[in-house]
């Protein structure tokens, strides 16, 4: 191999055009997924102070926003609720309306906009009053008992059309006992994202804020989802739902769990997303409107470090922004 000065590594930083050809990774409208807050309420838009530039949508802005998404090129939106605390219970049972919150967004994104994919989150937190992940007795997340409910609610989301179905709770067996209900009912070609690494994080502070479940939360979810200490672990998760039937897997916080996202897609090469979740966006926004940072630079640096970390694709609150930029 030969060395400098025979080898001059920025012969080929010289121009746009020869560092667009040599470039190892690019980042295209195809690897966007939006993370969208759907709210119960009758409103049209409602800004979430912290996450500047977010907004709750209403049902009646949605087929808007659907269409705006679709025009920009955007493949699919990740839906999460926003409901009001009356329907809040300890049993959760507001999940399993059918006529819930999330299946009219989905019934209304479909009619506006058929060609966007949509992705569901599979979770119990925005249902619960005490903001868990899973159904609680005397201090404890029970774990079958969730599954079970998780099951039905996945059901339930893919009756009123959603694409996939993205499990975020971290119980034992769900995604197993998911894929064996959705069979069972005639949807085997629904595809399955699984929240396979999603770490105890602080950096979900703002999405909590978001969905009205941060001053509900009662302890914290340790019990349920991963220590950030933790890298050996997310590979079992990973090969524990593979067996299960998962067909898309998913690292959750993005940027700071980089590492994860390398060795499982080095690992087992399967079809692998990373969550840019809440924080890492508050983030980016905080310092940009500060003026610390050039927010459209970091945003697109932020979404290509993910290519090169090895994602098939971002969700990101980002994605019409970056949409945008890219579309350019
Ligand atoms: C939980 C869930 C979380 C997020 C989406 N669904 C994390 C949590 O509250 O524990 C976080 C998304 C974000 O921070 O953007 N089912």
């Amino acid at each position: 191999m030969s060395t400098y000065p025979t080898t001059r590594l920025r012969r080929l930083r010289r121009t746009d055009w020869l560092r667009s050809l040599t470039s190892e990774n690019r980042l295209s409208l195809d690897d966007l997924i939006w993370t969208v807050i759907i709210t119960d309420q009758d409103i049209d838009f409602e800004p979430v102070p912290s996450m500047p530039g977010v907004n709750r949508i209403g049902l009646k802005a949605l087929a808007g926003e659907a269409k705006r998404a679709q025009a920009l090129g955007i493949p699919a939106i990740a839906l999460f609720p926003h409901i009001n605390p009356k329907l809040k219970s300890s049993d959760a049972q507001e999940a399993l309306n059918e006529d819930g919150l999330i299946p009219l967004a989905i019934k209304i994104i479909k009619q506006a906009a058929p060609d966007i994919g949509i992705i569901v989150d599979v979770a119990l937190d925005p249902y619960t009053d005490h903001g868990h992940d899973g159904l609680m007795q005397d201090g404890l997340i029970l774990n079958d008992p969730s599954v079970d409910m998780l099951c039905d609610s996945a059901l339930i989301l893919a009756q009123a059309g959603a694409d996939i179905v993205a499990p975020s709770d971290m119980m034992d067996g769900r995604v197993g006992e998911i894929r064996s209900r959705l069979d069972a009912h005639g949807f085997e070609d629904l595809a399955i994202m699984s929240y396979a690494a999603k770490y105890a994080s602080g950096f979900y502070g703002p999405y909590r804020d978001a969905i009205g479940t941060a001053t509900a939360l009662t302890g914290d979810k340790r019990t349920y989802q991963m220590d950030p200490a933790n890298a050996q672990e997310a590979l079992r998760e990973v090969e524990l739902d593979i067996y299960e039937g998962a067909d898309m897997f998913m690292v959750k916080p993005g940027l700071p769990y980089l590492d994860i996202v390398t060795r499982i897609k080095a690992e087992f090469g399967r079809p692998t997303f990373a969550f840019q979740v809440s924080g890492e966006y508050a983030m980016i926004m905080a310092a940009a409107q500060n003026g610390w940072i050039d927010g459209d630079r970091v945003m697109m640096e932020s979404l290509m470090c993910f290519k090169r970390a090895g994602c098939d694709g971002i969700l990101t609150y980002f994605a019409p922004k970056a949409a945008e930029v890219l579309g350019r």
